[in-house]
């Protein structure tokens, strides 16, 4: 089993250059689908999510070539089934896109129900309502779900609650119905705006994407198309704390510096220094004493979900007590435990951290529960006494491209080794 070797107290410095959004891409690429037409897709991330839903779109029988490990060539002419295995999603949540996209398309679909990582309970209900108002009978049954209509026709949907997931899953659907959807109560996220800016740009009417109401307007076909990814905003929010947590001082390069701002305030407001570039965002933390501060995840343009297990080891080296509240998924604080091997001081009480700051954590053997959270022991291993081992990489790899060399290039003692003999050889070369 792979696992990161962290030699930690070195301050991070230089330049790093973020990536394509995964959970962009990963909406992308079940919507590439949705023409017979080929689609070039650039800036994709080369991340284990990504992969597999490549495979679950050559497993119908999509055609994928991947020219370089950024740009794939999809064509989804040839697809002859319209039930995606539970191989792929039992490891990746997302591959439910294809749900929206092949019964967009040919007006049936038969998807497992999904795994995905264990933040929470995650249900799914608000996909299958969208689908249901869109005229399509669909099923839940021996751990399937079955959506299938005569024709799709436009409906006004409202969201009960802000999902991503489910805004984009409706949003491919409704492009391809008749007649004009309208959804209320939208996920704003920037990559809901991507799927929709990649829809257009096939030939799909969306308006509003960004807002809390998008419009469709169904059109008959769509066409091909050759896109760009947007930069992954939580990669690049993951350096910026890591920055942060080392008294670094890093550039972070090929990002949207307005899709950072929930994180950037939430750095300077525990006194980090900030520069914003048109592309880049540089954080400077290098004489910084980290001041606590409290925070509450919440939809775009809200704190991020997905930066709250890093914002977490942060604070948990501040100079006095914070908050951190946990407002979209209820499981999102198992880290906690393997941060206070490492001396952390961190109390949960149901979905709130109360975080004491401590001088400093020391290394320990620590394993990822889930992605972010993963990413957020390898932010304490970084600014940690000693080494740090964590354990459980493949759930960092799910969203991190090559986590440990974009680190090691800000000066990090780091390395990905496979058993201990390795690990050994990386104690001694570093010490
Ligand atoms: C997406 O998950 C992301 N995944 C998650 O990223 C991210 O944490 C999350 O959005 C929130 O930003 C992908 O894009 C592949 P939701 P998703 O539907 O779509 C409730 C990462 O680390 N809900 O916006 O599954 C749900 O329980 C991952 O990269 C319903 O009640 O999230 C949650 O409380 C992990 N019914 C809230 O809505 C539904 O039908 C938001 O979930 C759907 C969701």
């Amino acid at each position: 089993m792979e696992q990161f070797v962290i030699k930690g107290g070195k301050p991070l410095h230089g330049e790093v250059a973020i990536g394509g959004a995964k959970n962009a891409a990963l909406a992308i690429l079940a919507a590439a689908v949705m023409t017979d037409d080929t689609v070039t897709i650039e800036n994709l991330p080369d991340v284990r999510d990504v992969n597999v839903m490549l495979g679950a779109i050559e497993g119908i029988g999509g055609r994928v070539k991947r020219p370089d490990p950024h740009t794939v060539i999809i064509n989804g002419s040839a697809i002859e089934s319209l039930n995606v295995d539970y191989e792929y999603i039992k490891k990746i949540r997302a591959s439910y896109y294809l749900l929206g996209a092949l019964l967009g398309k040919y007006k049936k679909a038969e998807v497992a129900l999904p795994g995905g990582c264990a933040i929470g309970s995650r249900p799914i209900d608000l996909h299958l309502k969208g689908f249901r108002a869109l005229g399509a009978d669909v099923d839940v049954s021996y751990g399937l779900i079955s959506a299938e209509a005569d024709r799709l026709t436009g409906a006004h949907i409202y969201l009960d609650k802000v999902s991503v997931g489910a805004t984009i899953n409706i949003l491919m659907a409704a492009t391809l119905a008749e007649g004009r959807t309208v959804i209320e109560n939208a996920a704003k996220e920037p990559h809901v705006v991507d799927v929709a800016n990649f829809l257009n740009s096939m030939g799909a009417d969306i308006r509003g994407a960004g807002t809390d109401v998008i419009r469709i307007t169904g059109v008959t076909r769509l066409h091909g198309t050759e896109y760009s990814v947007i930069p992954d905003q939580i990669e690049a929010g993951t350096f910026m704390f890591a920055a942060a947590a080392t008294h670094g001082d890093v550039l972070v390069k090929n990002v949207i510096p307005k899709h950072l701002e929930a994180t950037t305030v939430k750095l300077l407001e525990t006194g980090c220094e900030i520069v914003e570039f048109d592309d880049a965002v540089r954080v400077i933390a290098t004489n910084t004493v980290l001041r606590p501060t409290s925070v509450t995840t919440l939809p775009y343009p809200g704190f991020p979900t997905d930066m709250q297990p890093q914002m977490t080891a942060v604070l948990g080296l501040a100079d006095g007590v914070s908050t951190v509240t946990e407002s979209i998924f209820e499981n999102r604080f198992k880290y906690v435990d393997e941060l206070a091997r490492m001396g952390a001081n961190i109390k949960t009480e149901s979905n709130i951290a109360i975080i004491t700051g401590v001088q400093g954590y020391t290394g320990a053997r620590v394993s990822a529960p889930d992605l972010r959270a993963g990413a957020a022991l390898v932010i304490a291993g970084l600014a940690a006494d000693g080494f740090t081992t964590v354990d459980d990489i493949h759930y960092i790899q799910r969203g991190y491209e090559n986590f440990e060399v974009k680190l090691q290039g800000l000066g990090a003692d780091i390395e990905k080794t496979s058993d201990e003999r390795e690990a050994q050889k990386f104690r001694l070369r570093v010490s």
